[in-house]
């Protein structure tokens, strides 16, 4: 039976991947690592908290997870542990560098240590910055220019997972960018579920400047079977042309061509919830740096690993919104623990708070 090592498994992403795991591969081990901050929320695997082993414990620290590794002896590892919100990093960058860019380097350097069959960085479309008008979509060749302190932080973990797929070749490293997902438990101070739930309370939709910021988006789901579609794949050695073209090494980009602007998704939620969006929405000023435009081509994963993506955007935000509607208890409990989770950037300056 195989044992899969799942980081970040209690966030937004990571368990809706450990849930579909347990579907695809009901024998399967898994061991569930997060060490549970701001974005952490354990009762995000309770369903299926009998059937993993949880771990709680932080990806950076070598000794420990040297140690995790030595006594589960994972076949596969995906990494999904991140810090991942561009607001909290502008506010402070420093826990950011710890875990996208130590914890990318010391999760590679215990697959190197322990060897395992298979290993996924997780990464995201952001770091290759902003699209310049004009230019169709980034590819696995486009440079890396990631400009917050997120993804800034995400590239520096990238670059060293590079640096270990091209220095120890047989290690089976494998690495992912993808566009932005929607689904459930996803934390309340994302665009959709900050929608929903305020919307659920009687509240505005807060929108960052005009809102024309144009994302693109994909299914949670959509996301996950990707990730395992990489994780299994039998590839070929890397050509020694890798060296200077990044096209031809184990890097795959997801997505499913889906550019919305944010005000555009803000009013598909506002009356998916039976509301007039013209009276539901109000523009704040916008956050420092905000990128303006991404969008990937998945071309490579299409045509390489015959993986396409299943869910229709607009069946997938109505669904998305009546999961939140279905769980309130979970997103209260959320924001009961936490706090407020909107920014508003008039009066929250990045100055406010340093670390
Ligand atoms: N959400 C998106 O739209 C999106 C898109 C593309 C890529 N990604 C990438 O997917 C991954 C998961 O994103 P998400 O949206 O689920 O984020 P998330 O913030 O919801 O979850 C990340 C989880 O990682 C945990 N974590 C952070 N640092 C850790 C550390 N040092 N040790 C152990 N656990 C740690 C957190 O506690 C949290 O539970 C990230 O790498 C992110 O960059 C996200």
């Amino acid at each position: 039976m195989a044992v899969y090592l799942v980081t970040g498994a209690a966030g937004f992403i990571g368990a809706n991947y450990v849930h579909h795991l347990l579907e695809w591969e009901p024998d399967a081990t898994v061991v569930a690592v997060d060490y549970i901050g701001f974005a952490g929320n354990v009762a995000n695997l309770d369903s299926v908290i009998d059937r993993v082993i949880f771990e709680k414990v932080d990806i950076a620290d070598l000794e420990v997870m040297d140690a995790l590794y030595r006594r589960h002896r994972p076949d596969f590892v995906v990494n999904f542990a991140a810090e991942s919100h561009n607001d909290r990093a502008i506010l402070g960058p420093s826990s950011f560098m710890r875990s996208n860019a130590l914890g990318a380097q010391v999760m590679a350097e215990c697959s190197r240590l322990v060897p395992v069959r298979s290993h996924v960085h997780v990464s995201t479309i952001e770091v290759y910055g902003e699209l310049a008008t004009g230019d169709q979509w980034f590819t696995e060749r486009s440079p890396l220019n990631a400009k917050t302190p997120y993804s800034a932080a995400k590239a520096a973990g990238d670059q060293m997972v590079r640096a270990y797929m091209q220095t120890y070749p047989d290690m089976n490293l494998r690495l992912t960018h993808c566009a932005n997902n929607y689904g459930p438990f996803q934390l309340p101070e994302k665009l959709i579920p900050l929608a929903v739930t305020n919307v659920l309370r009687g509240r505005k939709v807060p929108v960052y400047g005009d809102g024309l910021q144009s994302r693109d988006w994909l299914h949670v789901s959509d996301h996950c079977a990707a990730v395992h579609r990489v994780l299994h794949a039998e590839l070929e050695p890397t050509p020694a042309a890798a060296a200077t073209d990044p096209g031809l090494l184990p890097i795959f980009d997801i997505s499913a061509r889906c550019e919305v602007t944010n005000l555009e998704i803000a009013r598909r939620v506002v009356t998916e919830l039976g509301r007039n969006p013209d009276e539901w929405i109000e523009h704040i000023p916008d956050r420092p740096n905000h990128d303006r435009r991404y969008l990937i081509d998945p071309g490579k994963i299409e045509s390489q690993l015959d993986w396409a993506p299943s869910h229709d955007f607009a069946e997938g935000i109505a669904a998305t919104v009546a999961w939140y509607v279905e769980h309130h208890g979970w997103w209260e409990q959320i924001i009961a623990e936490k706090g407020e989770l909107g920014f508003d950037w008039s009066r929250v300056g990045p100055a406010a708070q340093s670390h």
